[in-house]
């Protein structure tokens, strides 16, 4: 068989993988998910880089949703469904609002594991290792809990079968048509609290009503393309699940189709980048901050050295203080180089804050502010601004502040969920979406494109 260098990586620094406890387990569990079929197919894998390609033309939009960590006791038929719904339901507003295609894509099926900016957490005196994902550990704080079980990970892949498989069920067996998806919208505008967002509802509602009267009744309407996506962050789940596709000889991670690379292993020579350059999957990359416009021009080479349209998200997460000022430099030297990566936002990772009564959460505003900066900047440079990339779950929970419901801190004490980052919850999540598309139509309706 063709080297791949899919093994290259055990010579270069891997960061924020756990120490297992047991490692002949952990040789069995390998062997295990070695054999254990595909969960997602090459061919999806393909289409979706289409998708994305389509979309880095600016022909396109991307959404890309879910839990910050994803658990194995929330991996529930209800808790599944509200967060596609969710997912669904703000893609309609976007595709109003944009005249475009949205492609869907969970933080579904496969987010497990999570880079940690510590090993351990001490707690009254008491230090254990740090929860690292349910791949890896449980969040309960006690010993036994945070033991690193490579057991672990198969229940990974076998959660992420079943979660897959409802998502397959829900998004092409007649839950996701269209019609449905805009019934349960007018429940959030008819609520008073998002009276606001009433009329670009009532645009969208007449557009429906137009079509039910041409008598479009086509199969895009009673179903929907979903993708899956997850952080590639433990070798041990993600090599063992890497396949060569037949068809084309060439390797596939078969544990989603889409991957991306966090802030926080992206280092040039490290593992996580020469091990993902060597997959097809479309791949993402977070970029904070701090990245230099050296940074994105060397993983654009090492990622995506063909340029390849479709190949290569980059997923800007700066905080709303910082998006307009570090943006620009990094879109114009991509420009200036010939790629044509997509651009999204995520407007999370880089507006956290601890609450004065101990909650790690986020501000509704501060989420909103780093979009609006997001859109401002690819529009003063004339380039697409292509996609969302939220943390949200389907649930009334109360982990992020403000929205039109106002969430303060208090809430927070009764209603927080998340067993890592703050999620905007479902009316959050539609709130946000709104938002976007009236600021979509509106720069249609002025015509600057
Ligand atoms: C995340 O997406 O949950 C995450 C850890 O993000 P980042 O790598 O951008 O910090
Ligand atoms: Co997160």
């Amino acid at each position: 068989m063709k080297d791949f260098g899919l093994d290259n990586y055990v010579h270069l620094e891997a960061k924020q993988q756990p120490t297992w406890a047991d490692l002949d387990k952990l040789a069995s569990v390998r062997e295990e998910l070695s054999k254990l079929p595909p969960l997602v197919f090459a061919g999806e894998v393909d289409t979706l880089r289409d998708r994305i390609a389509q979309a880095s033309r600016g022909e396109a939009f991307l959404l890309q949703g879910g839990d910050c960590a994803e658990t194995f006791v929330d991996a529930t038929a209800d808790r599944i469904r509200n967060r596609i719904k969710t997912v669904l339901q703000m893609a309609v507003v976007l595709m109003y609002g944009s005249s475009l295609p949205v492609i869907k894509m969970g933080r579904m099926a496969g987010q497990f594991a999570k880079p940690r900016s510590s090993d351990f957490e001490t707690r009254d005196g008491v230090t254990l290792p740090a929860y690292r994902g349910d791949a890896v550990n449980g969040y309960e704080f006690t010993e036994a809990s945070r033991v690193n079980d490579p057991a672990r990970l198969l229940q990974a892949y076998q959660t992420s079968v079943s979660t897959l498989n409802l998502i397959r069920a829900f998004t092409t067996g007649g839950f996701a048509d269209l019609r449905e998806v805009h019934a349960w919208n007018k429940g959030f505008t008819d609520n008073p609290a998002n009276k606001a967002y009433e009329s670009i509802a009532g645009d969208i509602d007449r557009a429906m009503r137009f079509m039910e009267a041409c008598g479009v009744d086509s199969a895009e309407l009673r179903a929907t393309e979903f993708f899956v996506s997850h952080e590639g962050l433990l070798f041990d789940y993600e090599r063992p699940l890497t396949r060569v596709d037949s068809r084309t000889d060439t390797p596939y991670v078969t544990s989603g189709h889409f991957i991306w690379i966090g802030e926080r292993t992206r280092q040039l020579d490290g593992a996580h980048v020469d091990f993902l350059s060597r997959v097809r999957n479309p791949l993402g990359v977070k970029l904070g901050p701090t990245t230099s416009t050296d940074d994105v021009l060397a993983l654009i080479d090492k990622l995506d050295p063909e340029r390849e349209p479709g190949r290569l998200t980059l997923i800007s997460r700066m905080g709303a203080e910082k998006i307009r000022g570090e943006l620009p430099k990094l879109i114009e030297a991509v420009k200036d180089s010939g790629a044509t990566p997509l651009w999204i936002t995520d407007p999370m990772h880089g507006n956290g804050i601890t609450t004065k009564n101990g909650y790690k959460s986020r501000r509704f505003d501060d989420v909103m502010d780093e979009v609006n900066g997001f859109f401002e900047v690819h529009k003063a440079l004339g380039t697409h601004p292509g996609g969302l990339h939220v943390e949200l779950t389907g649930d009334d929970v109360a982990e992020c502040l403000g929205g039109s419901e106002h969430v303060d801190e208090s809430t927070l004490e009764q209603r927080y969920e998340s067993v890592c980052d703050p999620r905007l919850n479902h009316m959050q999540s539609l709130e946000l979406a709104f938002l976007v598309a009236e600021r979509l139509v509106e720069t249609r309706r002025n015509g600057d494109n």
